[in-house]
């Protein structure tokens, strides 16, 4: 029986927290969302949601069918993993990995635990546990990029506008995951223009098939890479996009010169990444060790012969620079 709990939108927050926690062990790149104090519980919610459907308020219903979602994944998946952890006791591996396999289905996201959990100590080597464990971690991620709150900042519809992307055009989206700005790119270059999507890690690249599919969106070429390097066409790319990404690169001169042999005469660089920020005032971004100011990556580009175009202020958390090669 599902466990009717109160929750508030505090216990959304906490598992954003609880999110980015778990992301920060594996991926140092976290967000965050700022959301407001507001008691809910199961039966006041289904309500709503009923007289929004009857009121054909769609929008208000999807936002509260999102609502009962919070409330009971949590019991929901805690009995899978409950299910998993039985029968990793008894010895039973392959139901316990389908265990694992209906609770990475279910939403769950909490690879740390499951990682560090004592149950499941013997599988930690096997394939198919790395492989859920995988699938585990990206349900987190991709949660934490697609999140609604994440307009609040990115402000993705600013940014394509200020893009002004022409039909036709060739762009690669660097580090693409889930696809945030992959899709509106794509859309605006249109059927004769190309993405060339990249991403080091498969499930990111998984997703993106699947969203670009469901999109109808023939034009994106997905491609795994390398963290050192982007392997990308020589001489045949006009924009070159990277959303929160560069602070990952860890040479990023000689990354950067991989990227100005990649781009056509008078191409662009397109580099959005946070600004450095104490871990006190944004608990979220990428760690300190890994911020970087606008000075630092004007200089670490310059040494490939990138000069910074064009500075857009608009980002709250995030500066936002079109680089291209000086003559
Ligand atoms: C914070 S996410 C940003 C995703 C997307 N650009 C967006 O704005 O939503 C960073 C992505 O970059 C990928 N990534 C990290 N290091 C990379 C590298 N060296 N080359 C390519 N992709 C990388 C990660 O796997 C992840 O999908």
């Amino acid at each position: 029986m599902i466990r009717t709990v109160l929750i508030s939108r505090n216990y959304r927050l906490l598992w954003l927290g609880c999110v980015t926690a778990a992301l920060f062990a594996l991926s140092p790149t976290v967000l965050w969302a700022q959301e407001q104090d507001k008691p809910a519980d199961l039966t006041t919610l289904r309500q709503k949601y009923n007289a929004a459907v009857q009121d054909d308020r769609l929008d208000d219903a999807v936002r509260i069918a999102e609502e009962i979602n919070w409330l009971v994944q949590e019991p929901h998946t805690a009995v899978l993993l409950d299910i998993a952890r039985l029968h990793a006791r008894r010895g039973d591996k392959v139901k316990c990995f389908q265990s694992l396999k209906r609770l990475q289905g279910a939403g769950y996201w909490d690879v740390r635990s499951i990682m560090g959990d004592e149950a499941f100590a013997a599988y930690r080597q096997d394939t198919i546990f790395k492989e859920l464990t995988r699938a585990i971690w990206a349900n987190g991620y991709l949660f934490m990029l697609e999140r609604d709150e994440r307009r609040d900042f990115q402000k993705p519809e600013e940014v394509m506008q200020a893009l002004a992307l022409k039909p036709g055009e060739r762009v690669a989206d660097i580090g693409a995951g889930s696809g945030y700005f992959t899709v509106p790119v794509a859309k605006a270059v249109g059927p004769t223009g190309r993405v060339l999507a990249v991403d080091i890690r498969q499930e990111m690249l998984d997703y993106l098939d699947f969203r670009l599919r469901a999109e109808g969106l023939a034009n994106v070429q997905l491609k795994k890479v390398e963290p050192d390097d982007p392997l990308l066409p020589r001489g045949e790319v006009d924009t070159i996009l990277m959303v929160d990404v560069l602070h990952y690169i860890k040479e990023r001169t000689a990354y950067a010169r991989k990227l100005r042999d990649a781009l056509t005469p008078g191409g662009r660089l397109v580099v959005i990444d946070y600004r450095p920020r104490p871990f006190a005032e944004r608990p979220w971004g990428p760690p300190p060790e890994q911020q970087m100011s606008k000075e630092s990556v004007d200089q670490d580009m310059a040494g490939a012969g990138f000069k910074p175009v064009e500075v857009y202020e608009f980002l709250p958390e995030q500066y936002f620079v079109v680089y291209q090669i000086s003559e």
